[in-house]
């Protein structure tokens, strides 16, 4: 494998995609690097963990912003032949793809409440109902957790992915690096606009309680890569508590970064 690049998609129309077929029978409207990425969540979620392909797609695709990692990967196109005697007739001819090997989201708030400890959903069935809809979920007061205080705005990571045969790379950390670190750089990218939603809407009566990201971060994480976000600065929300998600355990996780004071 050749040194892996990253693309970066931000929040985007996904109108037309259909959350029943692969990402390669998609309509040609679908962005190529969000393709790029379900094929990622494909081979991994679907086929590899047994996630319900319909369950894959979500609300949130369309407001997030997706991070994909590919490899440049020699392929042969046509191989080489020889004759009786063994003399090359003609020479193995390649060409070089890029394959999409792993993926990462950054979802915005708001978001829906905190999943009730021991309770099972298909895939983040509360940020999803059975058809995608785009209206935009309101802002609410949810119940207090370890490091979520209910109130405050976070961003969360998720469907992080990598391909089985490029892990142990450490691709996986790349990801979560580059979103955190382009979380960093861009503070304010999620910040409503009172201006254009007005105050109601984003559910505050007061200046003070327009909805700023503060630099909380939340993971929902597979209780088994639990271990893993850990080595990244991410701890467990022991009042989140657990919840099943399509059969997998999970906890919830956060993490704090330091961002420049904003204005709101
Ligand atoms: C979890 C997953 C994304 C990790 O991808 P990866 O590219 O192999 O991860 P990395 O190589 O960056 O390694 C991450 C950490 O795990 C450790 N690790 C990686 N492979 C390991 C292995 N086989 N055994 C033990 N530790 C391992 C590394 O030490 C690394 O720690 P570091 O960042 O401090 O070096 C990948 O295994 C995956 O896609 N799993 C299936 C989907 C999934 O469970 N997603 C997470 C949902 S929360």
């Amino acid at each position: 494998m050749g040194t892996p690049f990253l693309a970066f998609i931000g929040p985007t129309n996904l109108d037309g995609y259909n959350r029943s077929l692969p990402p390669s029978e998609q309509p040609s409207s679908i962005p190529k690097t969000f393709l790029d990425a379900m094929e990622v969540r494909e081979e991994v979620f679907v086929q590899e963990q047994g996630v319900p392909l319909d369950n894959e797609f979500d609300a949130d695709d369309a407001r997030a912003c997706h991070w994909v990692i590919y490899a440049s990967i020699n392929e042969t196109t046509t191989p080489e032949r020889q004759d009786a005697d063994g003399n090359i007739v003609s020479s193995k001819q390649s060409i070089t793809i890029s394959k999409p090997i792993g993926t990462i989201r950054l979802v915005p708030f708001p978001h829906p409440p905190h999943h009730e400890p021991g309770s099972s959903y298909a895939a983040d069935a509360l940020e999803t109902s059975s058809s995608p809809t785009t209206e935009p979920l309101p802002y609410i007061v949810d119940r207090a957790t370890t490091y979520h205080d209910g109130k405050e705005p976070y961003i969360k990571l998720g469907r992080l992915a990598v391909v089985k045969e490029f892990r142990g790379s450490g691709l996986a950390r790349m990801l979560v690096s580059a979103s955190m670190t382009w979380a960093q750089q861009n503070p304010t990218y999620f910040n409503p606009s009172v201006k254009s939603m007005g105050m109601e809407k984003i559910g505050a009566l007061l200046l003070d309680e327009i909805p700023v990201w503060k630099g909380l971060i939340c993971v929902h994480a597979q209780e088994q890569v639990a271990k893993t976000w850990a080595k990244w600065g991410y701890k467990v929300d022991e009042g989140m508590g657990t919840w099943i998600e399509e059969g997998i355990n999970h906890v919830g996780m956060f993490q704090r970064l330091n961002i420049e004071k904003q204005e709101a």
